[in-house]
């Protein structure tokens, strides 16, 4: 089944093709796949424009569904079947990709089914060949999300932990703001931590000895006092009084307490669950640090860790192609009537039912 994927949730238009017939091959089904990043155009706003999101992604959707086809040297009516983000995100953005994927799909004559954002990040490193089985427990941590859950299956899930105020990848972001580094925060603090110290300063690991909760918002203020108490920082908007090294030094102090505190909670979450397989998703999975630290603590008990490759950690196309595939291949399909939701509990989602 040939998959066509939309993802328009938030800042990126991504599409991508997913082959269920190729998943055996190097590429894990993916037969192609394009990105189109929103980041210039609300770069100047500082944060996204939501109506402004909505038109880009109007403007975008034709142009890279030509580019994905001519990329697969495919035509539409190669397209078996369409999934589009249904949310949680932002309204208008959401209902562009599902207005423009319903509409395809129904002038094609074929399924189309609304996929949940973060099931798509949750099962994106489940696609190939040799996927870990359930049941796992998932780290979600994405720009909006951080959510510890054990998962049992496609749509069996249950929150074991999430994050009382900030979420991680917003976190991130927001310590880049402050060090003056430009959106998104992630890769950028993780590239100026590279040449830094982790343990120059000493930041908080909140709610660690309290269940499997988090919260952010302690180590936010936390940041904003070491830029604003360190000229070198560069913080103040001084650059005579920046230092690259203190930069540096703050930058892997943040990832390295970040870390710190999501592995420490991964690590409890695995005992508490009874579990040994813990599976990463969202852009924050990205992270070299967190990745290799889980490596080498999961090792420790016996556990392992499982992620997908950097370019589908982030929001993209591929990753709703292949949730919405699994969702079809067991009969789901949704109706003709499109409706988006911003707001949308994972735990809400329907088991998946035996292929048939
Ligand atoms: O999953 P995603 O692309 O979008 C949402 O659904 O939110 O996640 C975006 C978030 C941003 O906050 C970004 O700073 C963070 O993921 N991120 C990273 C890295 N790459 C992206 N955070 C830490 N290290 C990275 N390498
Ligand atoms: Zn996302």
């Amino acid at each position: 089944m040939k998959v066509l994927g939309l993802e328009t949730s938030c800042d990126e238009t991504g599409l991508a093709i997913f082959d269920s017939e190729q998943i055996n091959s190097a590429n894990k089904g993916l037969v192609g796949q394009v990105l189109y990043s929103q980041i210039e155009l609300h770069a100047v706003y500082g944060g996204v424009v939501p109506e402004l999101a909505s038109r880009d992604h109007i403007r975008k959707l034709v142009p890279l569904l030509d580019e994905l086809l001519a990329q697969c040297d495919m035509s539409k009516n190669d397209i078996d079947a369409i999934a589009y983000t249904k949310g949680p995100g932002l309204i208008g953005a959401l209902m562009t990709g599902a207005l423009f994927g319903r509409s395809l799909a129904f002038g094609l004559g074929i399924p189309a089914i609304g996929v949940h954002h973060m099931e798509g990040h949750l099962l994106a490193p489940l696609m190939g060949a040799n996927p870990p089985p359930y049941p796992f427990v998932s780290l979600l941590v994405s720009g909006g999300h951080t959510q510890l859950i054990a998962a049992k299956g496609i749509g069996e899930y249950e929150i074991l932990g999430e994050s009382i105020d900030d979420a991680a990848g917003e976190c991130f972001d927001k310590a880049a703001k402050m060090l003056g580094l430009p959106y998104p925060g992630g890769p950028n603090i993780a590239k100026l931590a590279e040449t830094g110290n982790p343990n120059a300063y000493e930041l908080p690991r909140p709610m660690l000895h309290r269940g499997l909760d988090f919260s952010f918002s302690g180590m936010k203020t936390a940041v904003h006092n070491l830029i604003k108490d360190t000229p070198q920082s560069g913080g103040s908007g001084n650059s005579a009084d920046s230092d690259p090294q203190v930069r540096a030094d703050i930058a892997a102090s943040f990832q390295h307490a970040m870390v710190d505190t999501l592995v420490k909670k991964c690590v409890k979450a695995l005992k508490q669950a009874n579990m040994t397989r813990l599976v990463i998703a969202g852009g924050v999975s990205a992270n070299t640090h967190l990745r290799e630290t889980l490596e080498t603590e999961l090792t420790k008990i016996n556990a392992t860790v499982h992620y997908a490759p950097p370019a589908l950690c982030t929001d993209n196309g591929a990753m709703i192609a292949y949730a919405g595939f699994e969702r079809l291949n067991a009969g789901q399909t949704d109706d003709l009537a499109v409706s988006c939701v911003p707001r949308w509990p994972l735990t809400e989602l329907p088991a998946l039912l035996p292929a048939v």
